[in-house]
Formats: structure tokens, sequence, C-alpha cells
């Protein structure tokens, strides 16, 4: 099959189309032909192994050579543990470690995968899942955002922030979406009260203060998030730097019982549960995937670059076969 693969961290020069083996489906897995691959900022971090986290699976080089996680294809063969899947279904989901998507085919666990909905096409299915997952999680299942609470999105205008801040808009919330200055008319238009350009102000220093805040992209010092959140607030650090990562985990408990703000990491478990939850939601036109631009598989080194230079408005899709509607 044809993969976009790599050996070492750098630029998406490093990325390059090479003919590799299909992989074989262990038992509990599926093969899947994928028809649209989509990019998250983790693909972004394990291309240039940045932050250090990026290189969880090999510290001086990548320990997967195929990056690419949140895919929708057809299932070409079934491991024999599998029970709810078949070849021929059409599916989506993530694969888990964040690796294998940018490639004609991958395998993954059916834990982490659901069947598409026939209604969506196979680019806004692979829009969605981690992402989604992660915005699900941040607005609803954890944050619990209530109507009339202030709730500030770090990183708006990106993948999980594009779903986040619809899914505060849906649930009452008034939102504060926090991105690149070309990106402002861009939140608004998905729903956003107000709008920073964080390259012109930081939002842990104009007085305001909010209920919850989901930070996509966390480099601060831990007593600024403090600052920034009212009594009874909650902040959750999904990624980012590891300093500030390791700030929130050691001090976010002692700030926790000292002034009652919640400051914590936000894990988030890959799982269809919540992938069909927040599917759901779309396919019921409550928010939408927002698909910025589609490259071929081939053209994945252009489209790395594109989302790297920090131009992408939501996500990018990559589509693997031309020949079927993607
Ligand atoms: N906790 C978990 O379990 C878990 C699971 C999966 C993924 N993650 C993490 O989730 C994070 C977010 O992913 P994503 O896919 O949403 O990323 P993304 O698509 O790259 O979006 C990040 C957004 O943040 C913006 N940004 C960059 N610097 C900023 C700053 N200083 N202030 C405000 N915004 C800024 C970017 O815009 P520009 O590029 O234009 O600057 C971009 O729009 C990643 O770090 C990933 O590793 C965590």
């Amino acid at each position: 099959m044809k993969a976009i693969v790599y050996h070492k961290y750098g630029s998406p020069d490093v990325l390059k189309l090479e003919e590799i083996d299909i992989p074989t489906p262990k038992d509990d897995e599926v093969l899947i032909k994928i028809y649209a691959v989509s990019i998250n900022g983790s693909d972004r971090e394990g291309l240039i192994g940045k932050p250090l986290y990026a290189r969880l699976g090999g510290l001086r080089r990548p320990g997967y050579p195929i990056l690419g996680s949140d895919i929708a294809g057809r299932v070409e063969m079934a491991g024999r543990n599998i029970t709810q899947f078949q070849p021929g279904d059409e599916v989506f989901g993530e694969i888990p470690g964040y690796h294998g998507g940018f490639a004609e085919y991958a395998c993954a666990p059916e834990r982490t995968l659901a069947r598409k909905p026939a209604g969506m096409t196979f680019a806004e299915a692979a829009a969605i899942p981690q992402a989604g997952v992660i915005a699900l999680q941040g607005i609803r299942e954890k944050g619990q955002v209530q109507p009339g609470q202030e709730v500030l999105i770090n990183g708006a205008g990106g993948s999980a922030g594009t779903f986040a801040v619809q899914l505060a808009k849906l649930y009452g919330a008034e939102v504060t979406g926090v991105d690149n200055t070309h990106k402002m008319d861009f939140l608004r238009s998905l729903g956003a009260d107000h709008v920073i350009d964080y390259t012109r102000a930081n939002f842990t220093k104009n007085g305001k203060q909010y209920d919850l805040i989901l930070d996509l992209i966390a480099h601060r010092s831990v007593f600024a998030y403090r600052r920034a959140l009212k009594p009874n607030g909650t902040y959750f650090a999904v990624g980012g730097s590891v300093a500030t990562l390791f700030q929130i985990l050691f001090l976010g408990p002692w700030i926790r019982r000292t002034t009652g703000k919640n400051i914590r990491l936000l894990a988030v478990p890959q799982n269809n549960k919540d992938l069909i939850a927040i599917t759901e939601l779309c396919e019921a036109g409550k928010i939408l995937p927002v698909i910025d631009r589609r490259y071929p598989l081939s053209e994945v080194p252009e489209a790395m670059r594109y989302v790297g230079e920090g131009c992408a408005k939501g996500k990018v899709v990559i589509t693997v076969e031309q020949n079927h509607k993607t």
C-alpha cells in the first residue's frame, strides 16, 4: 500500500510517500481501507517531536513511522474476536497511539470505532473523532457547562477548539475564543460572543474571570490560570508545554484545596461512546465538523505545512481514494 512515512522528527520535508506492506489485524482489530484521514494538533506534535510527550513512543526517533489517527473508511478484514463489524461496513474513529492513518490501510480495535452515518461523507466523519471527543469531554462531560456560564477556549480556531466553541454555545454559555489574528472572524462565525487575538492580548491579564477555561495550548504559569478563574471555576489543560502541564499536575491539587479553583489536566481516553454522542449532535445539525481544506494522500507534507504555519481554520482532511465520494 501507499503510505506517508517518516523516520526522524522534523519539518514536513521528512515525510515521504512510500510503498509498504498492508498491516495485518490482530484478533481484536479490523483492517480498514481508508478513504479519509484528518489532521490534529497531535500529528503536528508527533512530526516535530515537541512537546516532549510527543516522543513517548520514541525519544530519538519516531516509534511508529506513520502519523494520522482519525480515519474513516471501509472494513476490509475483521480479527477473530471482532463482534460489531464485518467486511464492507463503513466505519470511522481514532487509531490508538495517534498513528497509522496516513496510508491506504490501517488497523484499529473496535472499541475506538463507530459506524459512519449514511448521511455523512468520509471526510466529515474523519474530521470528528479526536477533536470532537476532546470537546465533548471538556465542555459537556467533565466541564458540565450550564446556561449563562462564561467559558473561554484557548486555541479555539483549531481542531478541538472549533468543536468546543460550538458545543459551549449549544449548552448556553457566553463564549470567548482565543486564537491567532486571522481567525477572529472565523471564531465569530462559529458563535463566539467574544474573541481575543493571542498575538496582541493575554487573556490572563485583562481582569476577566471565567467559569470554565478549556486550554488546548497551555503554556503559562498555573498562577496566571488561577487569576483568570472565577471562585469555584474550572480550568482544563488538554495539551501544551510540558513545564505547564507538570505545574498543573503538582500545584493544581494545592490550588484546589486553598482557593476552591479547580485546575486540572484533562485526559481524554479514546472511546466510541463519546464518539457516537458527538457524531449524533453533528447528524442533528446542532454542531458541524468544520473542514478548511482537503489534500490527497501524496500531499500530506503540504497539508502539514499548511497546518504548521497556523493557516488552518478548523480541520484539514486527507482524502485517500479519489474515486470514492469523500
Ligand atoms: N489530553 C488528552 O487526552 C489529549 C488527547 C489528544 C490530543 N491532545 C492534545 O490536544 C492539543 C490540541 O489539539 P488540537 O488538535 O485542537 O490542536 P490544533 O488543531 O493544532 O489547534 C491549536 C490552535 O491553537 C492556536 N494557538 C497556537 N498558539 C496559541 C496561543 N499561544 N494561544 C492561543 N491559541 C494558540 C493555533 O493557531 P495558530 O497555529 O494559528 O497559532 C490553533 O488554532 C494537542 O496538544 C494534543 O496533543 C490531548
